[in-house]
């Protein structure tokens, strides 16, 4: 009687240590570590997953189509992937009033770059955009300059390869970057 009552103190803090350990087990899941990889059944994805990635990736690949790419390599530079260029440096592409009118006006600029004191939203810039009209063809302008009339919010007509080919062909033989007042000069391209 006498030991029993000197060991029990200790007996309950055993028994007090066992319970918490295994509701520690129990709780945090612990058997997992007991499962060999072998006992899980293989993860199938849900019906119909792959096909709906897939689908959502072509949606995603048409609303950015190669204008996109092509935009990113020659104009991100300097107006910056998010349309909105660099204050006082390089104008917005995003809301341009210019970009979203007749496309004769951002093709010429495309073709031969743009020169000259402008004045966007309350900015001035006085700057130099070099010009693209040998490196790039006809078809790749009209993608960049489609991609960009219809994104960060810009809404306006495609611009065909055809377009392009009609303002090279009116500007024929100019080497010099365009003006603002040059720009007005030109003819609209007939859709
Ligand atoms: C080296 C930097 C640079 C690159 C690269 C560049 N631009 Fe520009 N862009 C400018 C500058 C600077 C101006 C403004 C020129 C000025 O101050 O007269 C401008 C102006 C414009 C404008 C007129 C915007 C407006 O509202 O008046 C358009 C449109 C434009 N760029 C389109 C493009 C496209 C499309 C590309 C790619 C093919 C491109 N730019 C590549 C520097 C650049």
């Amino acid at each position: 009687m006498a030991n029993e009552s000197k060991f029990y103190p200790y007996a309950r803090i055993v028994t007090g240590v066992a319970i918490a350990a295994v509701l520690l087990i129990l709780l945090s899941n612990l058997q997992g570590f007991f499962v060999r990889p072998e006992d899980d059944p293989e993860w199938t994805p849900p019906a119909g997953t792959e096909q709906v990635v897939q689908e959502v990736g072509q949606e995603q690949q048409a609303a950015k189509g190669p204008g996109a790419e092509l935009y990113a390599r020659h104009c991100a530079a300097c107006h910056q992937s998010n349309g909105k260029g660099l204050p006082k440096v390089y104008p917005p592409l995003a809301g341009s009033e210019l970009l979203q009118g007749d496309p004769v006006h951002s093709i010429a600029i495309v073709l031969y770059g743009f020169r000259g004191k402008i004045r966007r939203n309350g900015q001035e810039y006085d700057g130099v955009m070099t010009p693209f009209g040998n490196q790039l063809s006809d078809e790749e302008i009209a993608q960049i300059l489609t991609y960009v009339r219809n994104s960060w919010g810009n809404s306006a007509d495609s611009v065909t390869p055809e377009m392009v080919a009609q303002v090279r062909e009116m500007t024929k033989g100019r080497t010099q970057p365009m003006t603002e007042e040059d720009l007005m000069q030109l003819q609209p391209v007939s859709q």
